[in-house]
């Protein structure tokens, strides 16, 4: 008899769900609201086409070889110089240059999880994030930060680190005010629990002006050492293709992460982050925002119409603020969101749901609807046949 060559155990242990949702993108004529996909016109196509021909010209040195594990120099001193503030003295060694954010959260689960350990992550949590701490065998401990009572010291204590995203989280597009922020740089200064502030939606703000980050808030007026690990990334603000991504926190962490970003992909291309670095010198990606925040605000605002108009006896949900998403919650608990994404395929429409944020898959009360990918009279049919299909769901569910 032969024997098969065996994989890691974690591997069997992977989610349907997102399988189907992945597989959709084939299907022609198909509405994807389910990804969290930029929209391709926001790209400065022929201004990148200017950094990237510069950049292997002029400094191949930078552009061709392996670049330092760490980054490159210039690139890291342009991040701590654009991310210090008043109270905030960031130098180069509290900067890694990762490959996008994703890299990011897989070197922190590499450097902070042993199996069994406990991250207290907010939730519902972003997918990516569960599946790149799946292979350390976390337990999660979930943190309804909206919950009245919340309390920030007992979900950090003992945890090996907590998770957030307070600019419009992925999934729920959910802003983490002021005092709660505040509150949980504490709690993490006073448990001695690493906080982790993920942003990539930090840029994406439609209504109101940016509150702080976390990271400023843990500063103490010298060099930066505080509990907050901040996350940043180029994707959202500019090109996910470039997959450039960068880390803020104290040296003693961008130290350990070295060590593991050492053993992943060695450096962060060069090419890319000599792109990068030209880009925010140049002023380019200042340049983009407006014009990207004027039309996925627009596109919001026809999502949310549209589904005050076609879903409204059958959801709720908040409007976002900024960011991607919105998250609507069934009113009727027999809605299974599983169930309407696979109802939703057969009708031409694609959301995710909320069970690929749940480490256990239990939630299926929710979906996430994308907003900035497709223009707006896409949004609206997109809303025309969820609800179709919703109502089709629902008529299954008390047929049964
Ligand atoms: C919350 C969150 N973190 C991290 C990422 C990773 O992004 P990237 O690897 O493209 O930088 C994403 C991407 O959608 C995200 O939504």
């Amino acid at each position: 008899m032969v024997k098969r060559p065996a994989f890691a155990r974690w591997l069997s242990d992977s989610n349907d769900v997102t399988r189907t949702f992945l597989a959709a993108g084939q299907i022609p004529g198909l509405i994807n609201m389910a990804g969290g996909l930029p929209d391709p016109s926001t790209w400065p196509v022929p201004e990148l086409t200017a950094l990237a021909r510069a950049a292997v010209a002029d400094h191949p040195g930078d552009a061709l070889a392996y670049a330092p594990i760490e980054g490159l120099p210039a690139l890291r001193d342009m991040i701590a110089a654009r991310f210090s503030a008043p109270d905030l003295a960031l130098e180069r060694k509290n900067v890694l240059v990762t490959t996008g954010g994703m890299q990011a959260l897989d070197l922190l689960g590499k450097v902070l999880v042993d199996p069994g350990q406990v991250i207290a992550a907010q939730s519902p949590a972003y997918l990516g994030a569960l599946d790149a701490w799946k292979p350390r065998g976390p337990r999660y401990r979930p943190m309804r930060l909206e919950a009245s009572g919340f309390d920030p010291v007992a979900a950090l204590t003992g945890a090996q680190f907590a998770y957030t995203v307070p600019n419009f989280s992925n999934p729920t597009g959910r802003l983490v005010g002021l005092d709660q922020r505040r509150a949980l740089v504490a709690a993490a200064q006073a448990t001695g629990t690493w906080l982790v502030e993920d942003d990539p939606y930090g840029t994406l703000y439609y209504d109101g002006a940016p509150l702080p980050r976390m990271l400023a808030l843990a500063a103490s007026g010298g060099s930066y050492d505080g509990p907050v690990v901040y996350l940043g990334t180029l994707s959202k603000e500019l090109a996910p293709g470039l997959r450039v991504g960068w880390v803020i926190a104290s040296p003693e962490m961008i130290e350990a992460l070295v060590t593991a970003k050492q053993g992943s992909d060695m450096s962060t291309s060069g090419l890319s982050q000599r792109i990068t670095l030209d880009a925010f010198a140049s002023g380019l990606t200042d340049r983009v925002l407006p014009a990207t925040l004027a039309l996925y605000r627009a596109r919001r605002d026809a999502l949310c119409a549209a589904m005050e108009e076609h879903l409204g006896d059958l959801f709720d949900w908040e409007v976002p603020t900024g960011g991607m998403f919105v998250w609507a919650t069934a009113r009727d608990p027999a809605l299974d969101m599983d169930r309407l994404l696979r109802v939703g395929l057969s009708h031409g429409v694609c959301v995710t749901p909320s069970s690929v944020f749940d480490p256990e898959g239990r939630n299926r009360s929710a979906v996430r609807i994308n907003f900035t990918l497709n223009e707006p009279g896409r949004l609206v049919e997109g809303v025309r046949r969820l609800a179709v299909a919703a109502r089709a769901t629902l008529a299954e569910a008390v047929a049964v």
